[in-house]
C-alpha cells in the first residue's frame, strides 16, 4: 500500500518534470519562415524558452527563393508613419505601430552586423550581394544566440486552450505532446503550396472564433480569354515599361513599372502591383507608351516619313508591339504619310490607352502573397496577441497585412515578429 502510493507521488513528480521542464515552453512559436525566425531569436534572446516547430525539412523556403535567389530583405522607402502608401488590408494602419518601433534601417543594421553584402536595385528595394541563404545563415545564427530549440520536420497535430495558468496552451505533435504559456502562429499564407504553404494559421483562427478576411492571390500574373488573348501570346517574352491603373475614377490605383507579356497573359512588376488591388470582372488600363505623347509623335511623323506606321511605331516601343498591334487595323497597316488623322490619333489612343478584362490570375502556385487573413481588428497593433484568446499571437503574412512587391512583405515579417517577441 505504501509502496504503491510512493509509486503515484513518482510517477505524478515524473509527470510534472516532464510538462514543465522537458515539454514545457514559455512560447511555442508555429511556422519557421520569415516571421517565426525572427519572433524565435529574439524572444529567446530575451531570456524565454522557445520552441520552434515547422512541418518542413528546411527553414525558410520563401526565403530561399525570393528576390531571384538574392532577398529583397527590406525596401528604404517604406513610409513608417503612412503604411497604407505601401500596405494593403482592411486596415494598412495597423502596421504602424510595430513598423515604426522595428524599421527597415534597424534590419539594415543586422544585415551590416552580420557581415552580408547587400546593394539597393530599384525603388529602395535592397538584396543580398551573394545569396538568400546568408540571411537564413543569420537567422539561424540568431535563434542559436537565443538558445531556441527546433522540431523539423513536425506536423502540429492540434492546438488547445487548457485551465493551468502557466501551462495555457497543450499542443499535440508528431514528435509528442508540448505545452506552453504562448503560442504564436507564423505559418504565413496560402502562396506556393509546394514549398509547404497551408492554411493552418486561418483554421486556428477559426477555432479561436478569429474574424478572417477573405483571402486571396496577391502579387499575381494575370491570365486572359484563350481565343481574345491569341493575337498578343505571340509577344511572350517582350517586356516594356508602362503605367497600368485600375479602379473607378474615385478610387484609381496606378503603378509605372516594367510588363512583361506571357502565353497565358501578363506578368512582371506593374502587373504583380496592380493585382493587389483589382477586382475580378474590372478592367486594367495600361498605357504602353507611357513616356511619349504618341499622337503628337504620329502626327509629328507624318509630315516627315513615308516608313511603315509599324516602323515609325518602333521608335518608340518595341518592335514587335509595334508589328502585332498594327496587325488589328487595316487602317494601321500603310505608311505613315498616308494615313488619316483620325487613324493615327486612333491607334495613339488605343496604345495609350489599352483596356482590359482579365479572365483571371495565374493563382497561389504563381502568387508571392496572399491578399486577407487574419482580421486585425481581432489583434492588438502592439503585441499581435488576439484580443480574446491571451497567449495566442498572429504575426507575419497569415495576417490581413500585404506589401507591395520590393522587400515590404519581409520588413512586416520582420516588424510584426519583433513587435511580438517583445510582448511574450
Ligand atoms: P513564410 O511563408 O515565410 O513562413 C511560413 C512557414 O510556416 C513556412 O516555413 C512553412 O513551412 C510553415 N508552415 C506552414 N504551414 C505549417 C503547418 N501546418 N505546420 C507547421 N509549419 C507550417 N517578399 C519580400 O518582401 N521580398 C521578396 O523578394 C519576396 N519574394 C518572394 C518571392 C516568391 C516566389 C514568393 C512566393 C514570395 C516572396 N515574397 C517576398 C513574400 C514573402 O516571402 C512572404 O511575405 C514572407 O515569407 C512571409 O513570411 P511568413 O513568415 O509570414 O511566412
Amino acid at each position: 500500500m505504501r509502496q504503491s502510493r510512493v509509486r503515484q507521488r513518482a510517477t505524478r513528480f515524473f509527470c510534472f518534470c516532464r510538462v514543465y521542464t522537458f515539454h514545457h515552453f514559455d512560447a511555442i512559436i508555429i511556422g519557421a519562415g520569415a516571421a517565426g525566425l525572427f519572433c524565435a531569436a529574439h524572444a529567446g534572446q530575451r531570456g524565454l524558452r522557445v520552441l520552434l516547430i515547422d512541418h518542413a525539412e528546411k527553414v525558410a523556403e520563401k526565403i530561399r527563393i525570393s528576390g531571384g535567389g538574392r532577398c529583397n530583405f527590406t525596401n528604404r522607402d517604406l513610409d513608417v508613419r503612412a503604411p497604407h502608401k505601401h500596405f494593403v488590408g482592411q486596415n494598412p494602419q495597423f502596421c504602424r505601430s510595430a513598423l515604426s518601433r522595428y524599421t527597415p534601417a534597424d534590419f539594415i543594421a543586422l544585415v551590416d552586423k552580420h557581415g552580408i553584402g547587400h546593394h539597393e536595385k530599384h525603388k529602395g528595394q535592397l538584396f543580398a550581394d551573394r545569396s538568400a541563404e546568408d540571411l537564413i545563415a543569420m537567422l539561424l545564427a540568431e535563434c542559436a544566440d537565443g538558445k531556441v530549440e527546433r522540431w523539423q520536420p513536425c506536423a502540429v497535430t492540434s492546438v488547445s486552450r487548457t485551465d493551468d495558468d502557466v501551462a495555457r496552451y497543450a499542443l499535440e505533435t508528431s514528435r509528442g505532446a508540448v505545452s506552453a504559456h504562448n503560442v504564436v502562429i507564423a505559418t504565413g499564407g496560402l502562396s506556393i503550396p509546394k514549398i509547404g504553404a497551408t492554411d493552418f494559421g486561418y483554421r486556428i483562427a477559426t477555432q479561436f472564433d478569429l474574424p478572417l478576411i477573405e483571402r486571396r492571390p496577391g502579387l499575381v500574373p494575370m491570365t486572359f480569354d484563350g481565343a481574345a488573348w491569341e493575337p498578343y501570346a505571340q509577344l511572350a517574352g517582350l517586356a516594356l515599361p508602362v503605367e497600368i491603373s485600375t479602379g473607378s475614377k474615385k478610387e484609381r490605383m496606378a503603378f509605372v513599372e516594367d510588363l512583361l507579356f506571357t502565353h497565358r497573359g501578363l506578368s512582371g512588376p506593374a502587373v504583380l502591383q496592380i493585382s493587389s488591388y483589382w477586382q475580378p470582372g474590372t478592367p486594367l488600363a495600361i498605357n504602353l507608351a507611357a513616356t511619349e505623347n504618341m499622337g503628337e509623335q504620329l502626327l509629328a511623323a507624318k509630315v516627315r516619313s513615308r516608313k511603315l506606321i509599324a516602323n515609325e511605331l518602333a521608335a518608340h516601343v518595341p518592335s514587335r508591339l509595334a508589328d502585332a498591334w498594327c496587325q488589328q487595323s487595316a487602317d494601321w497597316q500603310r505608311p505613315v504619310n498616308e494615313a488619316s488623322d483620325k487613324a493615327l490619333a486612333k491607334l495613339a489612343e488605343k496604345l495609350s490607352r489599352w483596356e482590359l478584362i482579365p479572365t483571371g490570375t495565374e493563382g497561389y502556385k504563381k502568387a508571392e502573397v496572399t491578399l486577407g487573413g487574419v482580421d486585425t481588428r481581432a489583434l492588438s497593433q502592439q503585441s499581435m496577441e488576439a484580443r480574446t484568446q491571451p497567449g495566442l499571437f498572429f504575426i507575419g503574412e497569415v495576417v490581413d497585412i500585404t506589401g507591395w512587391l520590393g522587400g515590404y512583405n519581409f520588413q512586416w515579417a520582420w516588424a510584426s515578429a519583433h513587435a511580438c517577441a517583445q510582448s511574450l
